[in-house]
């Protein structure tokens, strides 16, 4: 697909920010700002498909545009800068955000002080991070402000989990990720990855984050954060499926389910069904099983199963898998799937819940890089990757023809994840 010209962009822009803006206007919202006060939540809300589209081109246009002023030389040159995740980085892991109360001002020499880092590094610091992220603000030379980003860093232990993670789990997989891809060329072994030279390490994430209790708590905590997002949203889940159709004491597992949002959500909306949530990790599934909310508890049932283990529950009527298997290549995943099979009675759903990437070159530029960035993703940390269509249609293929498609769809209010259907006819 060409790029827009620089004319057709910015009138684009203007036409789109517009729309936002009289959207904000007519609902008394605020306009948006990285004030200590401004509103956190997205503005406009997510709710509004218009208003969504609205905001999400202009953001992506706003992205061509400079691209496009800046050239190709100019554009390699700013564009690669690793540097830019050094601030965040030691935010995080020094905690500044914390250093001192929303609404209070400080100064290098307290935060240094309050850090242990020394008060040269801590103006780098934050002045970079001032520049170029909005965290903090200086409004006055040597006078250190919250500003509603590092706010939200200081008060969203779910944010601040999310910034270290980047900055920390991927970056160091991501920079150890051509080493990785020169010593294993083409592998799809989850332990020779990025992720596992950075860490030195024969094992995979999963395993390695097993053994690192702390490391595993902010993942899954991240997880859950991720889970909660727009195109994410458990919501969405609802009005994906015929739940409602399903027997009257019908179960669904969600197979790697994590906290079990997906299961709390549907057990919700569908009072007559049960679920049982497996994760591998019994630290995550103590954490989740004393978080779920009291209305549901009896319906939704945690449990610590590794997929890789013959699935011990028998007889269910959907097998949930959502945003799992693209965390395997199609050796594993294939194994995934073979591991239901012993439990599954004709005629039992498994329903994938994951990213289908479109055809190269067949979806506008801005929406192709989302898909890009999420597949090359999982190459780092797991050397698996997101899937086209038929790439899912294959694996369910390779792993038993008695899996038979009853049809893949978006999930309604999202462009990147799809319900796959398989059923089971062992005939
Ligand atoms: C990307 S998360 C998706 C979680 C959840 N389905 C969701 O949509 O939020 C992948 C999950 O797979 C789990 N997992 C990884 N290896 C596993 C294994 N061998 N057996 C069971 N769960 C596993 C992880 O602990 C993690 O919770």
């Amino acid at each position: 697909m060409s790029t827009p010209s620089m004319t057709q962009l910015s009138a684009r822009i203007g036409e789109n920010t517009a729309k936002v803006n009289a959207y904000l206007a007519s609902h008394d919202l605020p306009g948006p700002s990285f004030e200590v006060d401004a509103p956190q939540q997205l503005l406009p809300p997510g709710t509004d498909a218009e208003m969504v589209l609205a905001r999400q081109s202009v953001i992506d246009d706003c992205l061509e545009l400079r691209n496009l002023l800046l050239g190709p030389r100019e554009h390699i040159m700013t564009t690669h800068q690793a540097i830019n995740l050094v601030s965040p980085k030691a935010i995080t892991a020094f905690r500044l955000a914390h250093a001192f109360p929303v609404g209070s001002e400080t100064t290098f020499a307290e935060l240094a002080a309050a850090s242990g880092l020394g008060e040269t590094h801590v103006r780098k610091l934050v002045r970079h991070a001032v520049s170029v992220h909005n965290l903090f603000a200086e409004p006055r030379p040597g006078v250190i402000t919250h500003s509603a980003a590092s706010r939200l860093l200081a008060e969203d232990d779910a944010v601040h989990s999310w910034v270290e993670y980047a900055t920390h789990e991927l970056w160091d997989a991501a920079f150890h990720a051509p080493d990785a891809m020169r010593r294993f060329p083409g592998s799809g072994e989850p332990n020779e990855t990025g992720f596992s030279v950075a860490n030195a390490t024969d094992k995979s994430f999963f395993a390695f984050m097993s053994d690192h209790p702390d490391r595993l708590r902010r993942f899954a905590a991240v997880m859950r954060y991720i889970t909660q997002r727009p195109e994410l949203g458990p919501e969405l889940v609802v009005g994906a499926f015929p739940w409602g159709e399903l027997p009257a004491g019908g179960t669904v597992v969600d197979v790697g389910g994590s906290h079990g949002l997906v299961c709390i959500e549907l057990a919700s909306k569908f009072p007559t069904l049960k679920f049982v949530v497996q994760d591998l990790d019994e630290p995550v599934i103590r954490d989740a099983d004393a978080r779920k909310p009291a209305e549901v508890a009896d319906r939704v049932t945690f449990m610590a199963h590794n997929f890789f283990n013959p699935q011990p529950v028998h007889g269910a009527d959907v097998y949930f898998v959502r945003a799992v298997l693209h965390n395997w290549s199609d050796k594993y995943a294939v194994e995934v799937l073979r591991n239901l099979i012993p439990a599954l009675k004709p005629g039992a759903a498994v329903v994938v819940n994951d990213v289908v990437t479109p055809e190269a070159g067949s979806v506008p530029k801005v929406a192709e890089r989302q898909f890009r960035i999420s597949d090359l993703s999982q190459v780092l940390l797991l050397n698996a990757g997101d899937r086209e269509l038929a790439g899912w249609t294959s694996l369910f293929g390779a792993a038993d023809p008695r899996f038979k498609f009853k049809g893949a769809a978006p999930m309604p209010g999202s462009t990147r994840m799809w319900m796959i259907h398989y059923v089971w006819e062992d005939a």
